[in-house]
């Protein structure tokens, strides 16, 4: 079954914890309560979220359009359930697995992340997702495997923008399968509180918050394990621009633009710039997986 903290907690308590947590001591005895507490997560940062309607209104989904408001008007028609994912390639158990297969035993935690686009703009979300380290071990990954490869749903009647030929559909991301398995790296079924929006990427996408926000692949169909470096649509489409790593790295300009700083979304008119940090904030936690690398050449 899959677990969403709105089945748990009324969304309104949900939305003011931090106040509650201020304010209304007592409060905090409520099972529901105690329950999505146990739930956050250590890689959250303290940063404050922007708010749901940032989030769910100023997208990249091309599949439904290359206008940041598309996504919001026109992913309403995705149908997300049934839903499922085929894991094939170098693992001990391929196949096609139901969504609630996938999630089933996955511990669901918040992890509010720095998220930064590669259009230098960021937002802090609140996403609900598990590790994808999980669900690799449990479909287990044989020793030759070196990469994992993603893809979006390609379904043309629901997804306006996919018949632009612009893009060589499906959407196709690839981590190396040391970043796959960092713990930074989730499966995201969820955000706020609510089962994934669907501009959003539902009903499961991944959220790698040290990369670009492109690496972020969503409406996930298929992971497969595979000993090559896996093709990107980025990547494909211009590779002079889009490296198959893309970490966030304020040294390493766009060709046709700077990456040295950001604008948060939601921060108004005035001010809102902030200077990008390495590896979005988390070089701690993923500097060393790069050790040796020249991330300049390695972008
Ligand atoms: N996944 C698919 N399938 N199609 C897309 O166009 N856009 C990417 C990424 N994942 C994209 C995608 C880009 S460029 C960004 S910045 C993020 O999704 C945006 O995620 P958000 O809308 O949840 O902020």
């Amino acid at each position: 079954m899959r677990l969403n903290w709105s089945d748990v907690t009324p969304k309104p308590l949900w939305l003011n914890r931090r106040k509650l947590m201020v304010g209304g001591a007592a409060l905090l005895a409520t099972p529901a309560l105690a329950k999505i507490e146990a739930a956050k997560s250590a890689y959250s940062t303290d940063e404050e979220p922007n708010s749901f309607g940032d989030i769910t209104s100023y997208n990249n989904f091309y599949e439904f359009g290359t206008g940041k408001d598309d996504p919001a008007a026109y992913a309403g028609a995705m149908t997300v359930d049934p839903w499922s994912i085929v894991i094939d390639g170098m693992v001990d158990k391929p196949g096609t697995y139901d969504l609630a297969d996938v999630v089933k035993g996955q511990p669901l935690e918040e992890r509010i992340y720095r998220f930064r686009c590669v259009e230098a703009w960021s937002m802090v979300v609140p996403w609900i997702g598990f590790q994808l380290s999980g669900l690799l071990d449990r479909v287990g990954v044989q020793p030759g495997a070196k990469f994992v490869a993603f893809e979006t749903l390609v379904r043309p009647e629901e997804m306006p923008g996919v018949a632009s030929p612009f893009i060589d559909w499906p959407y196709r991301e690839g981590l190396r399968l040391d970043e796959a398995m960092h713990p930074l790296t989730i499966m995201a079924t969820g955000l706020y509180g609510e089962a994934m929006p669907k501009q959003n990427g539902a009903p499961i996408r991944l959220v790698v918050p040290w990369k670009y926000g492109f690496k972020s692949i969503k409406s996930i169909v298929k992971i497969s394990l595979v000993d090559t470096m896996p093709q990107t649509t980025w990547n494909m489409l211009q590779p002079s621009e889009y490296g198959f790593y893309s970490n966030v790295n304020p040294k390493v300009d766009h060709p046709r633009w700077s990456q040295a700083s950001e604008r948060r979304i939601g921060s108004g008119l005035f001010g809102g710039r902030q200077d990008t940090l390495m590896f979005n904030g988390y070089e701690a936690e993923v500097a060393s997986l790069y050790a040796g690398q020249d991330l300049a050449v390695d972008y």
